[in-house]
């Protein structure tokens, strides 16, 4: 059931009986913006998403609209439309439930992309974990085609699309754009240099628009009702709603759709319940685990690109975990530095060796064999892999680690001493006999 506060665009078909069909999307204003954007020119599509600010919902954020202004429209080479479907940042469950409830609005968002930048061909890239999604996708993408969404001379248009599903192996790294690119074209999934970006080089080298489910489900909604509608439901720089994956230690976990710039105390308190036992917050992370984490003196930061970056951290995917004050830090930091370790391509070696030895050290830390200038190397191990790796996995697996060292030193310092953890000490305290 929705939430009161929640503002449902692209969430709107979830619970409707068999959401997923062609006949539900076609009797809830499913392809009328493809109708409609048929009848503008690919300026004014362009023009219409920059009016909405959406921006991308992958991590970084960049505008949709800019990003499919840079397509070289006349280039001889084909254009391509990528869908990231990748989904691998820890914390993050939104673009599967845009897959599973409502596949034919991606299907429409891809399809008005391709109309804006002529682009004929679409590949959506479906994480290996997700297989059970191609069957739905690859089920909405063969209804599109008999009822003439896709193929050629879509609705008597003259204007011809194709769109496949390809899967993935499992690997995070490969939801970075240009590993998987790499991977779509059959490849190991290793990084390219960049520039040139995929809007100029990307697909085979040539020009394409990679972006996230998420942000291609938006757009139908954006060339329905107009940029400017969907803007006014988010803040001047940050257009619409977003999708918030609300974990942890949280009374009611979820997906929550939500207009962005909603402060993050109202996402924990009143979207989500609370949390458990009424305990304390001790740690957010506010946008996948990649990103620096908040402390409760942040809860009233509003949940939008910008607000969080002036705070050195990042909207990044959406993926909200909450920490209440019995979790151990440090446990949290080796964690995510062992998935980082785990994830790390080893193309580049400041990110192979760096993220294996934060990884290593944490541990040793963490089973109370650390010594105090542990607590110094960690943050100095994760400082010497930011910025100095080839792609941005490096930074993702320093800046968690190097926020927790920072604002949770006195934890560390209670590790010390060949002590057991002092957290797990207390919940075997609280364990019955
Ligand atoms: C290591 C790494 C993993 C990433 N994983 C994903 C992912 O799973 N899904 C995604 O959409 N973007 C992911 N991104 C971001 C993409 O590189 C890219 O910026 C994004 O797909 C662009 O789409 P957007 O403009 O809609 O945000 C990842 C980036 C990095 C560095
Ligand atoms: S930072 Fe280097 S080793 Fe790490 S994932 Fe990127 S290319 Fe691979």
């Amino acid at each position: 059931m929705a939430h009161p506060l929640e503002v449902r665009v692209i969430s709107k078909r979830f619970e409707l009986p068999n959401s997923a069909a062609l006949q539900t999307y076609l009797a809830t204003e499913g392809y009328e913006a493809l109708r409609k954007a048929l009848q503008m020119t690919p300026e004014r599509i362009i023009e219409e998403v920059k009016a909405s600010a959406l921006r991308g919902r992958g991590g970084a954020g960049f505008p949709a609209g800019m990003k499919w202004s840079f397509v070289p429209r006349q280039s001889p080479k084909p254009r391509y439309i990528v869908g990231n479907a990748d989904e691998g940042e820890p914390g993050t469950c939104k673009d599967r439930l845009l897959m599973e409830y409502d596949p034919h609005q991606l299907i429409e968002g891809m399809l008005i992309a391709g109309l804006a930048v002529d682009a004929h061909k679409g590949y959506i890239y479906i994480r290996g974990e997700y297989r059970y999604l191609m069957d739905i996708l690859d089920g909405a993408i063969a209804e599109a085609y008999e009822a003439g969404f896709l193929g050629q001379n879509i609705l008597g248009s003259g204007f011809d699309f194709d769109l496949y599903t390809h899967t993935g192996a499992g690997s995070y790294e490969c939801g970075e754009e240009s590993a998987l690119l790499e991977s779509l074209e059959g490849k190991r999934g290793y990084p390219r240099i960049r520039p040139p970006f995929p809007a100029v080089a990307g697909l085979y080298q040539c020009p394409t628009v990679l972006s996230n489910v998420e942000t291609f489900s938006a757009v139908p909604a954006i060339i329905r009702h107009g940029g400017e509608w969907y803007h006014k439901l988010g803040t001047p720089k940050n257009g619409g709603t977003r999708l918030f994956a609300l974990s942890g230690h949280i009374r009611r976990p979820g997906v929550y759709e939500l207009p962005l710039g909603i402060p993050l105390r109202t996402l924990i308190y009143e979207v989500g319940g609370g949390i458990p036992a009424d305990k304390r917050v001790k740690a957010v992370i506010p946008g996948g685990s990649s990103t620096p984490l908040l402390t409760e003196q942040h809860l009233d930061t509003p949940m939008d690109f910008d607000s969080l970056a002036k705070l050195g951290t990042f909207l990044g995917s959406g993926g909200v975990v909450v920490m209440d004050e019995d979790t151990c830090m440090v446990k949290v930091a080796l964690r995510i530095a062992q998935f980082y370790a785990h994830e790390s391509c080893g193309w580049c070696i400041p990110c192979r060796e760096g993220t294996a030895w934060v990884h290593k050290l944490l541990a040793r830390f963490h089973a109370g064999s650390g010594v105090e200038s542990d607590i110094e190397l960690a943050g100095e191990l994760a400082e010497n892999i930011l910025g100095r790796t080839f792609c941005p996995l490096g930074d993702a697996a320093a800046m968690p680690i190097i926020s927790i060292v920072k604002h949770f030193r006195q934890e560390f310092e209670d590790h010390l001493g060949g002590k057991a953890c002092p957290f797990e000490a207390r919940e075997r305290q609280l364990l019955p006999a």
